[in-house]
């Protein structure tokens, strides 16, 4: 299987800690990669060294045969990464439906910027793909309410439906059922399962165990910056070493 995110000798500091210390990891194109480990470990530091949003100090990573590496928001949408954060970032004030043909737009186009006196312009195709990814996610019915008054596990559905109107070959999920309850979760780990099934990349972060050994086909720990694991799931809960990171903080 050929590898589409290759992680090398990856370093950040935040002053005196040591948030990611020579992390190295291999995204298999076509998989779920779950990254998991205990709170502070330095997850979504990485995540956001695969999008701009932090540069590491050291170490190279490298997608698709592009580095990421300082690259702007709108340039990651470009090669094909999409991301959803640890909390949910949605246009509050817009309908859904203007919500998902923003990154349509932004995909599209580079660039977007809403006119503050028309709002977001009006493009059949444009809009027909957006709710064509409501639906997809099961939020058609809600197009035209506004974004803000959404519960959280909508706000997250959304999101979704916001990265895959991109059509990414990657897709980077922060915690994308942290806040849910169950039954909500049960929804998001279908719908994710669907969308892994379409053949797009996923990395998830996720401390809920049961939406990690529902979704990965492969699991990296890490703990204190490291990566002291990287398995098949079933091989991931025995390991000594995973066990020891946990003991004491969440669960496995
Ligand atoms: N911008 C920042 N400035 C300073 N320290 C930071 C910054 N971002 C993260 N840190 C620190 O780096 C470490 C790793 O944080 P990170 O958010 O990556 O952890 P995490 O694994 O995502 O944790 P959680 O599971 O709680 O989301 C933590 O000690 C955190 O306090
Ligand atoms: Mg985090």
């Amino acid at each position: 299987m050929a590898s589409i995110l290759t992680v090398q000798n990856v370093n950040k500091r935040f002053g005196g800690l040591k948030a990611l210390d020579n992390v190295n990891l291999e995204i298999e194109a076509g998989t779920v990669h779950a990254i998991i480990g205990p709170n502070g470990a330095g997850k979504s530091t990485l995540l956001n060294c695969f999008i701009g949003r932090l540069e590491p100090d050291t170490g190279t990573v490298i997608f698709d045969g592009v580095s990421l590496l300082g690259i702007k928001p709108h340039e990651i949408n470009q090669v094909g990464v999409s991301r959803v954060f640890q909390t949910p970032e949605v246009f509050g004030n817009l309908t859904l439906r203007d919500n998902v043909m923003i990154p349509a737009f932004a995909k599209r186009d580079g660039s977007f910027r809403i006119n503050a006196w028309k709002g977001v312009k009006r493009e059949t195709d444009i809009e027909a793909k957006a709710m064509a990814m409501l639906e997809n996610v099961g939020l058609a019915r809600k197009a035209d309410e506004i974004a803000g008054q959404l519960s959280r596990g909508d706000k997250r559905r959304l999101e979704l439906a916001m990265c895959l109107v991109q059509e990414p070959k990657l897709l980077l999920l922060d915690e994308p059922t942290a806040g849910m309850a169950r039954a909500e979760t049960n929804t998001t780990i279908d719908l994710l399962k669907k969308i892994a099934e379409t053949g797009i990349t996923m990395v998830v972060i996720e401390h809920d165990m049961h939406v990690v050994f529902s979704l990965a086909d492969r699991i990296s720990v890490l703990a204190q910056g490291t990566v002291i694991a990287e398995d098949l799931p079933e091989r991931i809960k025995g390991n000594p070493k995973v066990q020891e990171a946990y003991l004491g903080g969440a669960h496995l």
